[in-house]
């Protein structure tokens, strides 16, 4: 594909009744030969639309109007460039607490948490959000994670988290406002209740900054998952990363995490695991699928914003000590 059509895919298929100035920016784009001229200079990898809009939404340049982007682009293209060059896509969205916190319940307590591809490791604090499915209310304070379930009944209880740790290729700093700005600057500029959220998830992890580790998600999750205390049940998962990892890592990594003790969380697009059979989604937006140790279970919309089971979720205390995970094939 070459970076034009990128550009009019990403316009057509993701920006597309999301958010209306990221399709006009980026069919503009996909049109305009001086931009595309700069975009290819660049490795294919750097020219995605959310870095190149991210970054300059990061400067404090314009994205609503197409010609004054444009203009901002072709004058200041030297420091865009040094920060495409620097900076990745790693927007870290708390609302995905919500699709993963009916598993996390679930699951024997207390728990180790170990999420790879944590970014800034807002997902790490299930059990400090607040989550609203439908009527149902569960935690306190802020953010409110809403989320529209169909299915099953929701979660009674918050997990019980005694361990929490992340990995990331390059973690990001909750205290660093730096590294805040660009997890703002990466959030579609239409989406505000989504900045506050991240604002307010932020304030919940600053208080009590993660470990974060920079590594890879298949070379260094077993000495990290080695540290989780024991008498804890540990639980590694991830959400929205795996599609950034070339196939044959995706394997080694599922490879890795079967050979683990505990339990494996994963809320990735549906093309990323193999499963044999997955039900007809919902509608067709793109969403992700929530599985457990493998098994699909529910298909969730990619910011958190709603889960639909097709699986049970309940698993007996008895049958989780007996069968650990890795018996369990996708
Ligand atoms: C789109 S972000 C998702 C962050 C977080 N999981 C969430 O749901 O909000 C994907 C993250 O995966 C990380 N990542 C990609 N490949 C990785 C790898 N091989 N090992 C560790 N982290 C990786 C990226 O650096 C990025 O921070």
């Amino acid at each position: 594909m070459t970076t034009a059509m990128r550009y009019a895919d990403f316009a057509a298929h993701e920006a597309h009744d999301v958010s209306p100035a990221y399709e006009r920016l980026s069919l503009a784009v996909s049109r305009d030969d001086e931009v595309l001229a700069l975009l290819g200079m660049l490795p294919p990898i750097k020219r995605q639309p959310n870095l190149l809009f991210g970054v300059v939404r990061f400067l404090g340049g314009p994205v609503q109007d197409p010609a004054a982007f444009h203009r901002y682009t072709v004058r200041n293209w030297q420091v865009i460039e040094a920060e495409i060059r620097t900076r990745t896509t790693q927007t870290n969205e708390a609302g995905r607490c919500a699709v993963l916190l009916p598993v996390l319940a679930a699951l024997p307590q207390p728990l180790a948490l170990l999420e790879v591809g944590a970014s800034a490791g807002l997902c790490l604090y299930p059990d400090r959000y607040a989550y609203r499915y439908g009527d149902h209310v569960i935690g306190c304070g802020e953010p409110i994670l809403d989320c529209a379930m169909t299915g099953a009944a929701p979660p009674t209880r918050l997990p019980d988290v005694v361990w929490r740790s992340g990995l990331d290729l390059n973690p990001l700093d909750v205290t660093d406002p730096a590294d805040v700005e660009w997890l703002e600057a990466l959030i579609w500029p239409e989406h505000t209740h989504r900045r506050a959220r991240l604002r307010d998830a932020v304030a919940v992890a600053a208080s009590e900054p993660p470990s974060l580790l920079r590594g890879d998600l298949v070379d260094d999750l077993p000495a990290l998952a080695a540290q989780a205390p024991a008498g804890a049940t540990l639980v590694v998962f991830h959400s929205s990363v795996l599609y950034q990892v070339p196939k044959p890592r995706r394997e080694a990594f599922a490879d890795v995490v079967r050979g683990l003790p505990g339990h494996w969380i994963s809320n990735e697009a549906p093309d990323v695991l193999p499963y044999d059979t997955l039900p007809t989604p919902p509608d067709a937006s793109s969403l992700n699928v929530l599985a457990l140790d493998g098994r699909p279970l529910a298909w969730t919309r990619s910011h958190g914003q709603s889960i639909a089971w097709f699986a049970r979720r309940e698993i007996p205390d008895d049958q989780v000590e007996q069968e650990p995970h890795h018996g369990l094939q996708p």
